[in-house]
């Protein structure tokens, strides 16, 4: 079916209440003229992020990762990589041949929440000790494993294996990490048990991993983007235009620079577009004031978003007749899966999204996984699974809302990924995309293409789904790293 970028039909029987709900909405929408600034904002801060001495901080990171150059096509041999993000954390043995994944190994284990917000030194053990679990099962303690660690958080790095963490984002907040090495933390809980063989090589950002591994299925790929339960994008820059970078870089023209695009707006430059729903979002949230863009349509807080929202019609008197049920007053209980639910039936399409939308699960799951699990559903289900009584009005509002708050994700990732992709040095450009947010939403992919066309005339881009890039693509960056020693070396 041709994807709907138009909102769907909005009549209702009381037809007041329609022009009450579109001003309710409308501070959601944004101008020409507001998406102009944003992108000049964004362009500015990049360059700001770039610079040698900056008069200011850019609130872009603008991450030199130290990866001068992706899989060529020689990678071989046996690395481990991990995956620490989100909730779950995951123990992955690749098997390469020739650049290419010939076998994957995976293992999950959740993390519990007072591993995720408890003292660094104890997050780093648990670490330590899935790696043995997963690899005394496998009978492989005893083998001599490089390992890529994609350690999906804001780094300053100052080698391929050196990453200090700037913040915790996402559900993470562990005292005794931030400025931190998080390799040295690694090594020193693998060293405190004494009984591991593994040396971790590389560490990485899962955008850089999904760069990586975009670029092994399309050679064209140059940015890597994250639209999960966070968001971020890294891209391929030329070296020169990197004036921050400290010591010489020899020949190396290029480099992976991660954008951490999260923390867009964090210094204020963005408060000229936040509503009232986004500042309440950011007031009740782990992390007050920080990760602005992130918060503003990541799978971590869009549903928390269309929530407010709702609470905000229902004051209002506009949905529910008047009564504000209990269940939606609950922080969290409108799940980021019922938006993407609420527009796939907004589209016209039979089938539900897997219950499951976490973004651990979301890894494995390729989009004909997801018709599988399909089963009928309509908009009705979100409201039904929370116990809410509505009308059918309701239900229409419903899918404005949603239509609304997935509008505004497509037109700022939009906006930053154009802006970044005319920064390419290159003539054509794919996109490597991940994450759970692009992979359920049924419109997202579309929205994004509509308006990266819009806003870069004429430029040639493709949008390509790289799975499991923070997995592979560690283990791809595992393999370069020990290339680079080797050269280094001889
Ligand atoms: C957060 C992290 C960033 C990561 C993104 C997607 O924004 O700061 O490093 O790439 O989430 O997981």
């Amino acid at each position: 079916m041709a994807p709907r970028i138009e909102a769907p039909e909005f009549r209702l029987t009381k037809t007041d209440v329609v022009k009450k709900v579109e001003d309710i909405l409308a501070p959601l929408k944004l101008s020409e003229e507001v998406q102009k600034r944003i992108r000049e904002v964004y362009d500015e801060e990049m360059r700001i992020g770039l610079a040698r001495n900056p008069s200011r901080k850019s609130c872009l990171q603008m991450e030199n990762t130290y990866l001068p150059e992706l899989p060529n096509g020689t990678e071989e041999g046996e690395y481990l990589a991990l995956d620490l993000g989100g909730t779950n954390f995951r123990v992955i043995l690749l098997q390469l041949e020739k650049g290419r994944v010939v076998s994957d190994e995976v293992q999950h284990y959740f993390v519990p929440e007072p591993l995720r917000v408890g003292p660094g030194s104890e997050l780093f053990d648990f670490l330590a000790a899935c790696i043995y679990d997963f690899l005394e099962t496998r009978s492989k303690l005893d083998h001599k494993l490089p390992l890529g660690f994609t350690f999906s958080f804001p780094m300053t790095q100052q080698d391929l294996n050196v990453g200090i963490l700037v913040s915790w984002t996402k559900s993470f907040n562990c005292p005794g990490v931030v400025g931190e090495d998080a390799v040295k933390m690694l090594n020193e809980a693998i060293q405190r048990r004494g009984d591991l063989e593994v040396e971790v090589v590389a560490v990485l950002n899962d955008t850089t991993g999904t760069l990586v591994q975009g670029a092994f299925l399309d050679r064209k790929c140059a940015i890597g983007l994250i639209i999960g339960t966070g968001s971020n994008a890294c891209y391929i820059e030329r070296v020169d235009r990197v004036e921050k970078w400290e010591g010489t870089h020899g020949d190396i023209k290029e480099v992976v620079v991660d954008i951490e695009w999260g923390a867009f707006g964090d210094n204020g430059v963005l408060d000229f577009m936040k509503t009232e729903y986004d500042q309440m979002l950011d007031k009740n949230s782990l992390l007050v004031g920080s990760f602005t863009f992130e918060k503003l349509f990541s799978g971590k807080y869009l549903g928390e978003l269309t929530r407010l929202v709702l609470v905000k019609l229902a004051e209002e008197g506009l949905m529910f007749g008047g009564k504000i049920p209990s269940q939606l007053l609950r922080p969290g209980s409108f799940p980021t899966r019922f938006v993407s639910l609420v527009e796939q039936f907004s589209m016209g399409i039979e089938g539900d999204i897997p219950t499951d939308q976490s973004e651990e699960s979301a890894k494995h799951l390729d989009q004909d996984a997801v018709l599988k699990l399909a089963r009928p559903v309509s908009s009705e289900s979100c409201f039904h699974e929370l116990g809410i009584e509505h009308g059918s009005d309701d239900l229409k509002i419903l899918q404005q809302v949603c239509f609304a708050v997935t509008e505004r994700a497509a037109i700022l990732l939009a906006i930053c990924l154009s802006a970044t992709l005319m920064r390419v040095d290159r003539e054509e450009c794919t996109i490597a995309v991940d994450g759970s947010l692009y992979k359920y939403h049924p419109r997202l992919h579309h929205l994004l293409e509509h308006y990266i066309i819009k806003m870069t005339p004429g430029k040639k881009f493709s949008l390509l789904l790289a799975e499991d890039g923070s997995g592979k693509g560690a283990g791809l960056i595992a393999a370069i790293a020990n290339r680079l020693r080797t050269r280094k070396h001889s």
